[in-house]
C-alpha cells in the first residue's frame, strides 16, 4: 500500500524531517519535501539520495504563504497525507521574537490545513513537543499529564497548534496524530544527515560535539544544584532515527482501522532520563575524547527533570525505541567529524 502513497513533508530538509524522509523512502512511501531553507541547507536532498538510492521531489515553499502552499499542492499533489515539521524551534529566540514564532508556527499550520481542505487531504501528522508539559508534578509524563503554562512562546505555539488541530478535527474531516518529542538528538548512521544548528547551538548534544571538535572552547553545564542524583538536569534523549520511524508508524495508524477521528497524541521518548553529566560521560566513553566542561549557573527557563511514559506509543503505534544515549553520542560525533571534513 505504502508504494502508492504520496506524503508531503513540510520542513523535510530539517533535522527530524530529513531523517523521516529517509525512513519513508525505506518503507516504500513517496515523500515530497517542501522547505524554505530557513534552518536547513540545500545539499540534504543529495545526501538523502546517497543513503536511500531514491531522490525525493523537492519544492522550495514557505508554508505560511497560502498561495505558495496552494501552488505546491497543484504542482506536486495529489497528496495522500501530510507530515508537518516546518516550524521555528529555538526556545531562547522565541522569547526575544515572540511575534515571529506565533506568525510562523501558527500561520504555517493554519495555511496548511486550509490548503489541505481545499484539496481534500484529511490525514496529518503533527510535530509537537514535550515542552507542552512544562515542569510536570509527576514523572514519568503520560499523555494525560495536565499541561502547564508553557515557559516560552515556542512552547505556547506547540500547545496552540495542538488545540487548533483538536478544534478542526471536531468539525471537519481531519484525522491527525500529534507526536510530542522529548529530546531528539544524534544523526543518521551514514553520517550524511544530522543536525545543522545555525550559529551557536542552544541544545546540549550539538554543543557537546562542537566543543569536542574545537569550534567552542568549553561546554557550560547549566546548573549543578538541581534535585537530581548528580545535581544536573535530567532529560529523555531520544535518537532522531527512532523519532523518524515513529512518523512511519503514525502514518500507518492513520490508515489503520484503529485510527480515531480526531487528534491522537503520543509521547515519543525512551522512557529513561539522563542527566547532563551522564550525557557527557556517554560522549567521552563512546568517542574516546575528553570534553572540556564546567558547571555554571542554571539557565533561565530550564526545568529540572522530565522523561516520558512511552506505553501509549508502544502499544497503540507498535513502535519502540531501538537506540540509546550511547548510539546518540556515537552517531552525532561521526556527523560532527563528517561536517568538519566536508563543509
Ligand atoms: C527544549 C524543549 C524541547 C525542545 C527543545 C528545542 C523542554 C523540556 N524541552 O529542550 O521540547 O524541542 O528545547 O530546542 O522544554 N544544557 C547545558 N549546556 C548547554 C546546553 C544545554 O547544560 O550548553 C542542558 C540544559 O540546561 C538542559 C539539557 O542540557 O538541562 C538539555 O538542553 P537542550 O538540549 O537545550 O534541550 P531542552 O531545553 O531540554
Amino acid at each position: 500500500m505504502s508504494d502508492k502513497l504520496k506524503i508531503l513533508v513540510t520542513g523535510g530538509n530539517g533535522f527530524i524531517g530529513s531523517h523521516t524522509v529517509v525512513e519513508l523512502l525505506h518503507a516504500g512511501y513517496n515523500p515530497v519535501i517542501a522547505d524554505n531553507f530557513s534552518n536547513s541547507s540545500p545539499g540534504i536532498v543529495e545526501n538523502i539520495e546517497r543513503i536511500t538510492g531514491k531522490r525525493p521531489a523537492f519544492s522550495e515553499t514557505d508554508i505560511c504563504s497560502e498561495s505558495e502552499t496552494q501552488k505546491l499542492f497543484l504542482e506536486h499533489g495529489p497528496f495522500d497525507a501530510v507530515i508537518h515539521f516546518a516550524a521555528f524551534k529555538a526556545v531562547g529566540e522565541s522569547m526575544e521574537k515572540p511575534l515571529m514564532y506565533y506568525h510562523n508556527n501558527i500561520g504555517s499550520l493554519i495555511s496548511l490545513i486550509r490548503v489541505m481542505q481545499q484539496n481534500q487531504v484529511s490525514k496529518l501528522v503533527f510535530s509537537s513537543s514535550c515542552t507542552v508539559y512544562g515542569q510536570p508534578d509527576i514523572l514519568p509524563v503520560t499523555e494525560k499529564t495536565p499541561l502547564k503554562s508553557a515557559a516560552s512562546p515556542y512552547g505556547k505555539t506547540k500547545q496552540l497548534c495542538e488545540e487548533i488541530i483538536n478544534d478542526v478535527c471536531t468539525v471537519e474531516k481531519l484525522d491527525a496524530v500529534s507526536l510530542r518529542y522529548f529530546n531528539p538528538a544524534g544523526a543518521h548512521e551514514s553520517a550524511l544527515i544530522g543536525e545543522l544548528p545555525l550559529g551557536i547551538p542552544n541544545n546540549l548534544v550539538p554543543f557537546i560535539m562542537q566543543t569536542a571538535i574545537g569550534k567552542r572552547e568549553v561546554l557550560n553545564v547549566f546548573g549543578g544544584d538541581y534535585n537530581t542524583p548528580d545535581g544536573t538536569a535530567i532529560r529523555d534523549y531520544i535518537h532522531v532515527v527512532d523519532v523518524a520511524k515513529a512518523h512511519v508508524s503514525a502514518l500507518q495508524r492513520l490508515y489503520s482501522q484503529h485510527s480515531h477521528n480526531g487528534n491522537e497524541i503520543f509521547n515519543l521518548g525512551t522512557g529513561k532520563g539522563n542527566s547532563v553529566l551522564e550525557a557527557i560521560n556517554s560522549f567521552e566513553k563512546t568517542s574516546g575524547t575528553k570534553l572540556n566542561y564546567k558547571i555554571v549557573a542554571r539557565r533561565s527557563g530550564d526545568i529540572e527533570k522530565v522523561w516520558a511514559d512511552t506505553s501509549m506509543a508502544n502499544k497503540e503505534l507498535g513502535w519502540k525505541t531501538e537506540l540509546d544515549i550511547d548510539d546518540i553520542m556515537r552517531s552525532a560525533w561521526n556527523w560532527e567529524k563528517y561536517l568538519a571534513s566536508n563543509v
